[in-house]
């Protein structure tokens, strides 16, 4: 027979299992500090859709103000969010729905790995890495005035499995796609932001110390507009 005593340290026990775990996350608890739990997008906004397509010009000079975590969030549900949660598709359209594209953002504070399962944002590098993507990036002074750097990256094999060679040319419609979603984004959120593809893939990836399979397809600067 269990004592009184043993049963109320059993059920202290379950409530602070309980307490430490986010619900919904499995993995992710209040006590990972690598991970920053994103706030839910706006999906409704006040700027017409109209409007942030007629007003979209890219920008280059920013002065250099760091973005707040709801507006990277906001700028990464739209680019890759996850929009029906139960089938777990996402923002931007996806050949099989098969979404070879991973996220990374990069701030004065670390590199971060997007997780859109969850809308988190998790830390892979602690530290200012702009100047070296800025470098990868041909030396773009944009790159390293951005309040953040979003790098679009390609795993092509999980659309090569299905789709061949026809992958290639799928995975620069999608980054297209989220590209320019996260453009719109932008202007919405009176933030500026240009496409740069002009950098050297290898140095993108050493600078970030990407995954092997995870390939640089874009990288989009935003910041307040100088
Ligand atoms: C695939 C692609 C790559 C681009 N690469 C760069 C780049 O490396 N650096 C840059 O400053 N702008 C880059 N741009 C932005 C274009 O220069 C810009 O879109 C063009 O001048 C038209 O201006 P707008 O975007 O204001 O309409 C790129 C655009 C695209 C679509």
């Amino acid at each position: 027979m269990p004592t009184v005593v043993s049963v109320v340290v059993l059920c202290l026990l379950v409530a602070v299992l309980l307490a430490t775990q986010c619900p919904g996350e499995p993995g992710l608890t209040n006590s990972d500090a690598n991970a920053v739990r994103l706030s839910p997008a706006d999906t409704t906004g006040s700027v017409p859709l109209e409007q942030t397509i007629a007003t979209r010009r890219s920008v280059r000079s920013f002065t250099g103000e760091a973005l707040s975590n709801e507006q990277i969030g906001q700028l990464l549900w739209a680019a890759q969010g996850i929009t029906d949660a139960q089938r777990g598709f996402r923002a931007a359209p996806s050949a099989g729905a098969l979404y070879p594209l991973e996220v990374y953002v990069v701030t004065a504070a670390g590199v971060y790995h997007y997780e859109p399962h969850g809308h988190v944002l998790r830390l892979r590098t602690g530290g200012d890495h702009k100047a070296a993507l800025a470098q990868a990036c041909l030396g773009q002074p944009c790159v390293q005035q951005a309040g953040a750097n979003f790098v679009f990256t390609a795993v092509y094999s999980r659309t090569q499995a299905k789709y061949g060679q026809r992958a290639r040319s799928y995975v620069d419609i999608e980054v297209g796609a989220a590209g320019e979603n996260l453009l719109l984004q932008a202007v919405a959120l009176d933030l500026g932001a240009v496409m740069v593809g002009a950098f050297r893939d290898e140095a993108v990836v050493q600078a970030l110390q990407l995954p092997a399979d995870h390939y640089p397809v874009l990288v989009i600067p935003v910041g307040h507009p100088a």
